[in-house]
């Protein structure tokens, strides 16, 4: 048994493990880990509490994937239900033959299948520093009115800090029987347009997952994952024979291939079927935690560096 999640999974994986070594499955594991953090007010890129985009809405993305059958369900720019993962999850589970449903459809899916919801996702704490940051766009200080009409284009440039404003969480479990599932959950880029939607939810960019192989999921500027289809490629990797370390190191570098300004940083979490598990990031000082059934708490470890050249608004950025 063996559970990897990017470090902001700490809150939750130890009562992930706790639910494998009680016989609980992979799925299982990755949804109660995932929870915890989306309960967590304190991590703001993540389910209750996140930061909201440019109008002062949280919108949910999350994806869940079964490494037995490929089965696999997501929602995105969910709102009011905070507990993404488990609506994700139940998209896959229901009598429903779709994999991702967004916005009102995924509100509608969540409300019929009696999914908690929240009245306010978001602390005042949040909403205010959403006010400061929308106030700092304008040489008065003041808020911009936000109407349906408003154009926002210039707004989300000037919010635009992709270093700052990224978070998600990630958990890969293989279980006491060799099943591997992976779940991704974000609120997404902070500050984003109304409607964009990350690499979180979309099966083959940031998350994947199949028992034959492996599995692999994603933080950073999903823009980019989806683009390279990054975790799908580091799965397809492992299938064509490459190690691990070689799987990961591969489709972190596919990503320079991707030209155009907006090129921001990428980490990834993986794991083969034998139980190695590997963490990478675009730049130095990332880590991930792993948990082994006859470990009593987690250890973190650093993430090993493929460098992506990053380009922001026509410049070189660190
Ligand atoms: N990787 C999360 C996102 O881009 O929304």
């Amino acid at each position: 048994m063996l559970i990897i999640a990017s470090s902001n999974g700490a809150i939750g994986i130890e009562a992930a493990m706790r639910a494998l070594l009680k016989g609980g499955s992979a799925l299982d594991a990755v949804e109660i880990g995932i929870r915890l953090v989306e309960a967590n007010p304190d991590e703001h890129s993540v389910g209750y509490n996140g930061y909201p985009n440019i109008v002062g809405e949280l919108e949910l993305d999350a994806s869940i994937m079964d490494g037995r059958s490929l089965n696999s369900g997501a929602v995105a720019l969910m709102r009011g239900f905070p507990y993404a993962i488990s609506v994700a999850r139940q998209v896959m589970e229901r009598e429903l033959p779709h994999v991702l449903l967004a916005g009102q459809g995924a509100e509608r899916f969540a409300r019929e299948i009696g999914a908690e919801q929240r009245e306010e996702t978001l602390t005042e704490e949040i909403r205010a520093v959403w006010r400061k940051r929308l106030a700092s766009t304008k040489e008065s200080g003041d808020i911009p009115d936000l109407t349906d009409e408003t154009p926002l284009l210039d707004l989300v440039k000037l919010t635009t800090d992709p270093e700052r404003v990224l978070g998600t969480v990630n958990f890969i479990a293989i279980d006491s029987v060799g099943d591997i599932a992976s779940g991704v959950s974000t609120s997404g880029w902070a500050w984003k347009y109304p409607g964009r939607i990350g690499d979180s939810p979309i099966i083959g960019a940031g998350n994947f997952a199949d028992n034959r192989y492996g599995a692999c999921a994603c933080t950073g500027m999903g823009e980019m994952a989806i683009r390279a289809g990054t975790a799908r490629s580091l799965v397809l990797y492992l299938k064509m024979g490459l190690s691990l370390q070689e799987a990961a190191r591969r489709a972190m570098e596919d990503l320079r291939d991707l030209a155009g300004d907006y090129i921001g940083g990428m980490n990834l979490i993986a794991l083969n079927k034998d139980g190695q598990r590997i963490g990478l990031s675009s730049r130095a000082g990332g880590s991930y935690i792993y948990q082994t059934g006859d470990m009593d708490s987690y250890q973190e470890c650093e993430r090993e560096v493929v460098t992506i050249p990053m380009r922001w608004g026509g410049e070189a950025r660190e």
